[in-house]
């Protein structure tokens, strides 16, 4: 089979591989489109090694055609289009994908579209909600307005019956945050977030964080009593003072947390998280409450330009690989 190999200076060519096959309660997936993440520009640039066991090839999500199925996995049949949240491997012709964290695709939305949903739809949820248990009617702000992560999240947040508020580094994507629902949006290269989230809302109920270290203490400012900041990335860095007189004041909590190294089962699997958004987020989807946000789609021959794209911050929503 082929797939994309990652050399060193960041090229990315697209060359025969060693075949995959699907083990016992996996499926072998025909892979029609892959969605890139932040995760796979670090994993391509060596800072990012996969959890062990494994594919060492990029690629956190995928969508396609079921080709076969291994033992023991029931439910589930060759030739049925789905989506799937991966620990690696989507960047490929095939891919072998732990039945847990298959997904229908959901209604109206096409097949290669579908390859950009897993990844943001599980973290939006396991986050927002299952971890800090957003509230219709509470304020969460999404750093990042106009990310893969953020436009979904807005879309989410509205549908739950929360007050979106978002930070974003141009216009563009502030506009963009604005018609997906977003109803406070903050340049953060011209405003002060913490000033702007405290005469608005008199803070923010939760914050999901991409940036860690650069934004901890400012985001401790900007929470609300009760509040609950979770950092999924740390583009700002991974090490920063913590006040812990702020945050007992409001008695707040700040969590760090990783989708792509969770075990596939258990309470704390992705399994769980996986069947709590095809349960949750593929009605909203359904009915056009949320929909994918694809800024950018090329075949994965591209790669290279692919990745560059991405990490420009050109590109608002996902970006995704198409494959033939
Ligand atoms: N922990 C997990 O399980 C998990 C899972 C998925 C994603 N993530 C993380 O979530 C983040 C978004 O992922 P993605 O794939 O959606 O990436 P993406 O589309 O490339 O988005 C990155 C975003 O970071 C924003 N940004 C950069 N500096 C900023 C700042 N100072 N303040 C606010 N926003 C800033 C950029 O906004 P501008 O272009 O407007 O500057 C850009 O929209 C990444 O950090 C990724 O690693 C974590």
């Amino acid at each position: 089979m082929r797939a994309v190999v990652a050399h060193a200076s960041d090229r990315l060519s697209w060359d025969e591989v060693p075949d995959v096959r699907p083990g016992a309660g996996e499926v072998l997936l025909r892979v029609r489109a892959a969605g890139l993440n932040r995760a796979d520009l670090l994993q391509a640039a060596g800072h990012y090694p996969p959890p062990p066991g494994a594919s060492e090839i990029l690629g956190m999500e995928a969508s396609g055609v079921i080709a076969e199925i291994g033992d023991s996995v029931a439910g589930w049949t060759v030739g049925q289009e789905v989506c799937a949240l991966l620990a690696g491997g989507g960047y490929a012709e095939y891919v072998a994908v732990p039945a847990p964290q298959l997904m229908p695709i959901p209604d109206g939305v096409d097949v290669v579209t579908a390859a950009g949903l897993p990844e943001v739809a599980c973290t939006v949820w396991s986050n927002i909600v299952m971890t800090a248990g957003l509230q219709p009617g509470q304020t969460v702000l999404f750093h990042g307005g106009g990310s893969g992560i953020g436009t979904h999240g807005i879309q989410v947040a509205r549908a739950l019956g929360a007050k979106v508020a978002v930070t974003a580094g141009s216009e563009d994507k502030l506009n963009a945050a604005r018609e997906l629902g977003a109803e406070i949006t903050i340049n953060y290269r011209e405003d002060d977030f913490v000033e702007r989230i405290r005469e608005e809302t008199g803070g923010a109920d939760v914050i999901l964080d991409i940036i860690g270290a650069k934004y901890l203490d400012r985001n401790v400012d900007a929470l609300a009593p009760d509040g609950r900041i979770v950092v999924i990335g740390m583009q700002g860095g991974t090490t920063a003072e913590l006040n812990l007189g702020k945050l007992l004041v409001k008695r707040a909590g700040v969590i760090a947390t990783a989708l792509r190294g969770r075990p596939v089962d258990g309470p704390a699997g992705k399994g769980v998280i996986v069947a709590e958004v095809v349960k949750n987020v593929w009605p909203m989807i359904a009915d056009g409450r949320v929909r994918p946000v694809v800024g950018a789609v090329l075949p994965i021959e591209e790669a290279t330009e692919a990745h560059r794209l991405l990490s420009s911050g050109e590109v608002t929503g996902k970006v995704l690989l198409r494959v033939e």
